[in-house]
């Protein structure tokens, strides 16, 4: 208690000190009202920087006056040359009107790349301890006049030189400085402050210094390796680590503009670990107070052969979306995929709104099928929406497309990631030179540890572009840059910066179109739900007959979708299973499709043996028991077909001869086909194997008669075996069995003789 009372007179007999010297000034140990605060800025544009400026100055209650909204900006293309000579015109103006009430602060900041940080009481605190009349932000690159450099006063530590874009201090020596401009809209700002700063009898009078260490301004360009986002609860700050402050006007000037994005997206209360975000659901549209959904023109480019892209085209019938309001465009660049796309379109002809496709002999290259989709919108006043997809991006959320228009920006993409990779259609940084660079929180975001609405510099795969847009801001292709990444980009610096394995994900750069918004346009990335997956296009051969067979280890969730039986996880879940005879075991495992494919397959490749007891293919060349086969190695299948019995046989397996853990290895693995024509049945026999599989590949009934298995030992048979479902039994000693004669048509069966 002592200690307090002493704390509290020393503090108040030091400042009651300073104001001793200042007679003119009020009472420092009073603080300056909040109202006699007011911010001006200038805006001709309500741009998507300008919005966030105003969102965060109206989280803090600042009084905030925009100059100049609507005028045509004149002042220059400020950040690649001088300019912004229209600022400090609209400022003198305003001012005029300001200068003689003396009590009044003003703050003069720009908008588009600016957040606040704090509020009015913490920036008034920090301008009274500063004691000056004028306070400029502070930087450490000159600019734009580098011959200034030894006119500036040295300073021992903190930023050396002005900048412009903040301005604290009482309205009549604002006044006095601003009235000094008699240049043109288009002469520099910052060199005109620059020079009154620069005149030591004026920096006198005028009472002037820059805020070195960022107590007030953080100027981002040359410091953002300066600066870390501190969390707090509810509100999330910038600190700045050199001079351990807490900056309240965060500015992105000169390049930095993609990292004042990554801050806002945190700053001041965008997300925080405690509420998640708190602008998610602001703007938001209701899909259902409309009289009718919005027009959406849908952009598909295939670009590349493309695993599973049946499975693609079907989920945009599955679109939770009225089909007549969606207009499809198809860029297709292979042959490929040409029956694919036939298949398709006599299913969905007369569903969609209108359905156009550009095949492969327009000779499109990638970026002029893309810019033709965008175009087909931008020209269209009805199009509403323009929504793009690869081919790679399985959107496994049929509410998409809703999800993200309700979400109202300009441009969004849903988050779709590499199955268990951190591979994504998104960056989360640029470094300076342009190249990738893993932001703090990309990995958070694409694990969905941060769950929001992402300001992101750089996307690819899938996004939806309002058509508005596209005819505004976006209106001139240039506007909007789809970049074929320099192949050298994989080899830069940066890029070997990126972490292991995100490298070895990574698609070629050369295939990799991004999408880089520009003239200030915000671009966002929504990870608020789980949408879909990208799949992984690399090594896709396509020289077999159905090639997605293949696909079991490049792309295991879509093979598993697509060849697994729908009722597989039951066996697990459900005990859904059977045992028709003693130890015969009876499961659902693969799909209608697998077993297809298979037979396609192997038909295609048509040489089956012909059940003779000469084998060649087997060691020793005689097979006692033979039949009429391909075995999976014939076609090249021998690799994935075990992985395949490790994956999804072996836990069956386990389950039913609980204690013996399978190799799931397998020499004879082959599919079996009986017809009365050539072979209709097989001859009791033992496998050479210790627990042997058989699938059934077709139906009994109509594309067989007859057929089934007995196993002699029970005098039990299996007449009516099911398309995808598997016999599991012992090989050898208890289990001798039969293949039962097939009568009429061709019946295939997959065998493996596991554990040999
Ligand atoms: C801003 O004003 C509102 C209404 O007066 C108040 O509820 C809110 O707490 C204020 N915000 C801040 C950051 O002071
Ligand atoms: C600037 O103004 C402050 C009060 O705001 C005063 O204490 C200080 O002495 C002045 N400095 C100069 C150089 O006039
Ligand atoms: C397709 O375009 C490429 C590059 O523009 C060109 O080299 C090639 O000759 C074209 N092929 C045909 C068949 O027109
Ligand atoms: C694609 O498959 C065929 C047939 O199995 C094989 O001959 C060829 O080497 C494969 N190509 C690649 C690039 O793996
Ligand atoms: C899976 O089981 C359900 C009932 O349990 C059945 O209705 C459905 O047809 C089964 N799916 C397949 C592909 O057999
Ligand atoms: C085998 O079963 C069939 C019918 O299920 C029966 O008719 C026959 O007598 C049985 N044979 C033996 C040896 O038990
Ligand atoms: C044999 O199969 C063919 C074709 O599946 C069918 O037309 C025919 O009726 C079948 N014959 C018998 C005797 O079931």
């Amino acid at each position: 208690m002592e200690y307090l009372r002493f704390c509290v007179f020393f503090s108040f007999g030091i400042k009651f000190a300073a104001s001793v010297f200042s007679a003119d000034a009020p009472p420092a140990f009073e603080s300056i009202p909040k109202e006699k605060l007011l911010i001006l800025t200038v805006a001709t544009e309500e741009t998507d920087g300008f919005l966030r400026f105003m969102r965060s100055a109206n989280y803090f209650n600042y009084t905030v006056k925009v100059l100049g909204m609507g005028e045509k900006w004149k002042g220059g293309d400020v950040g690649h040359s001088i300019g912004g000579g229209q600022k400090v015109r609209l400022l003198k103006k305003a001012m005029e009107a300001l200068a003689d009430q003396e009590d009044l602060v003003i703050l003069s900041v720009d908008s588009y790349d600016l957040i606040f940080a704090g509020g009015p009481e913490e920036i008034l605190k920090k301008f009274k301890q500063a004691n000056h009349k004028v306070l400029f932000a502070a930087e450490g690159l000159i600019w734009p006049d580098k011959r200034l450099t030894d006119k500036y006063p040295s300073v021992r530590s903190g930023k050396r030189f002005l900048n412009s874009g903040g301005i604290i201090g009482y309205a009549p020596y604002i006044n006095r400085i601003v009235s000094e401009w008699n240049l043109h809209d288009n002469d520099d700002d910052q060199l005109f402050y620059t020079k009154i700063y620069l005149d030591p009898l004026k920096r006198e009078t005028l009472n002037m210094t820059l805020d070195h260490k960022c107590q007030i301004f953080q100027n981002l360009n040359g410091a953002v390796d300066e600066v870390l986002l501190k969390f707090g609860t509810g509100r999330v700050r910038v600190r700045n680590t050199m001079y351990d402050s807490l900056p309240i006007v965060v500015h992105g000037n000169g390049k930095t503009k993609m990292y004042l994005n990554y801050l806002g997206n945190y700053v001041p209360n965008a997300w925080n670990y405690e509420n998640g975000c708190s602008g998610c659901d602001d703007d938001l549209l209701d899909l259902t107070q409309l009289e009718e959904y919005p027009n959406v023109l849908v952009g598909v480019f295939i670009e590349q052969p493309t695993p599973f892209l049946p499975e693609f085209l079907h989920r945009l019938l599955t679109l939770d979306y009225p089909k007549d309001k969606l207009q499809v465009f198809v860029h297709n660049n292979e042959v490929y995929h040409e029956k694919h796309i036939q298949t398709f379109w006599e299913e969905s002809k007369n569903v969609f709104g209108s359905f156009k496709v550009v095949g492969p002999e327009e000779n499109l290259s990638q970026g002029e099928a893309r810019n033709m989709g965008m175009d087909l919108c931008r020209k269209d006043a009805t199009c509403d929406y323009y929504f793009s997809i690869d081919s790679d991006v399985m959107l496994t959320n049929r509410q998409t497309l809703k999800l993200l228009i309700e979400q109202n920006r300009k441009i969004i993409g849903p988050l779709v990631t590499r199955h268990g990779k951190l591979w994504s259609n998104f960056w989360g940084a640029l470094s300076l030179d342009g190249y990738y660079a893993r932001s703090e929180d990309y990995v958070d975001i694409v694990q969905r540890k941060r769950v929001g609405v992402w300001n992101i510099p750089y996307m690819a795969h899938v996004y939806l572009i309002k058509g508005a847009v596209l005819r505004k801001e976006l209106k001139e292709r240039n506007y909007f840059v789809l970049e074929k990444l320099d192949p050298d980009m994989a080899l830069c610096r940066n890029a070997r910066e990126m972490t292991s394995h995100r490298e070895k994900d990574s698609p070629s750069p050369e295939s990799f179109h991004m999408l880089r918004p520009s003239k200030g346009v915000f671009m966002f990335i929504t990870n608020r739900h789980d949408f879909g997956r990208l799949i992984s296009t690399a090594s896709y051969n396509t020289s077999h007959y159905n090639n997605d067979l293949w696909q079991i280890f490049e792309n295991p969730v879509d093979w598993k979708e697509k060849y697994i039986h729908q009722n597989y996880t039951q066996i697990f879940t459900h005990n859904y299973l059977e045992q028709p005879c003693p130890d015969v075991y009876w499961f659902p495992v693969l799909s209608e499709k697998a077993c297809d494919e298979i037979v396609e397959e192997m038909e295609h490749y048509g040489s089956w043996s012909g059940g003779k007891h000469e084998d060649k293919r087997i060691s020793g060349g005689y097979e006692t028991v033979p039949t009429d086969d391909i075995h999976m190695k014939q076609i090249g299948f021998d690799k994935e077909w075990l992985h395949f019995i490790r994956e999804f046989i072996s836990p069956v397996t386990l389950k039913v001869f609980s204690g013996y853990y399978t190799k799931g290895y397998a020499l004879m693995n082959f599919v079996v086909k009986y017809t009365p024509e050539r072979q209709a049945y097989l001859r009791p026999h033992h496998d050479s194997s210790t627990f042997t599989i058989n699938i059934a590949l077709n139906n009994k009934g109509s594309d067989f008669q007859g057929g089934g298995c007995r196993f002699h030992r029970y005098n039990c048979s299996i007449e009516s075996p099911r398309k995808g479902w598997s016999f599991m039994h012992p090989g050898r000693l208890t289990h001798l069995h039969e293949g039962l004669p097939t009568t009429n048509g061709t019946r295939y069966i997959a065998v493996s003789f596991i554990d040999p």
